[in-house]
């Protein structure tokens, strides 16, 4: 199915004071539902302004965007709580555990405000941290927490995955890991993902790649030959 994602001439202008900043403007594309998409550009290209508005989390100035049928554009504030409670998972770099709950704590905390939540502890045997579920964020190392931090995405059973620079904070081989796991998530559970990166050589992994450039959508392409994340190289 196209367009379970769309975006539709989507324009984000942030006012500070007299200055007037275009973070997107005329932004349209789509994704299909169970896509692994990467959405790639540089820093400042626009990345963060299209995730929050997908994630609920902003919102746009003109345009609108969907999400499986409903206009998340046209939610009021209430709606849009809710949004973001129910329908979407988010992952960022900088993981957001809550440091004095455990790992499985912190993922049933998430699944707790959820209407149909997945089991906290199958999330974290998932992405293999089955023998860490006792442990403290701190006693966790960056790949380990970034792991917590999908798990709990997960365990709201999310219609949507929004991961953004995801591996920003890992080390190389750590970062290839978890891009990995969102993957192998993709595919074995059909979830739509959508990782945000600066790393141009991450989007061979992608189903669909989007390129953002400068505020505007500079291509849209299917891939034809999706690397493993094993033989990609940066
Ligand atoms: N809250 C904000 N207020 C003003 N300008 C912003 C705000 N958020 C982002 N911008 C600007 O919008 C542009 C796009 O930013 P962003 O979406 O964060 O880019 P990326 O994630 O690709 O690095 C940048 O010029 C940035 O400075
Ligand atoms: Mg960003």
């Amino acid at each position: 199915m196209s367009g379970y994602v769309e975006f539709k001439d989507v324009t984000k202008t942030y006012r500070t004071g007299e200055v007037e900043i275009n973070a997107l403007s005329g932004v349209s594309f789509t994704i299909g539902k169970g896509e692994f998409c990467v959405i790639v550009g540089a820093s400042g290209a626009g990345k963060t302004t299209i995730l929050n508005i997908l994630g609920g989390m902003d919102t746009l100035t003109s345009g609108s965007a969907w999400l499986d049928g409903t206009e998340i554009s046209a939610l009021g504030k209430k709606q849009l709580t809710a949004y973001r409670r129910y329908d979407v998972g988010f992952v960022f770099q900088f993981y957001n555990l809550v440091q004095n709950l455990t790992a499985l704590e912190n993922v049933e905390l998430a699944a707790q405000i959820c209407r149909e939540p997945l089991d906290a502890a199958e999330m974290l045997r998932q992405v293999g941290l089955q023998d860490r579920m006792k442990n403290f964020p701190a006693q966790l190392s960056g790949g380990e927490q970034q792991r917590v931090a999908i798990a709990r995405a997960l365990a709201k059973n999310p219609k949507l995955l929004l991961c953004d620079e995801p591996t920003g904070a890992l080390d190389y081989a750590t970062g290839k890991s978890v891009l990995k796991l969102l993957q192998d998530t993709c595919r074995n559970t059909g979830r739509t993902v959508v990782v945000i990166t600066h790393n141009q050589a991450i989007s061979a992994m992608a189903d669909r790649i989007i390129t953002v450039r400068s505020g505007k959508i500079e291509s849209v392409r299917m891939n034809d030959h999706i690397a493993d994340v094993a033989d990609i190289e940066w």
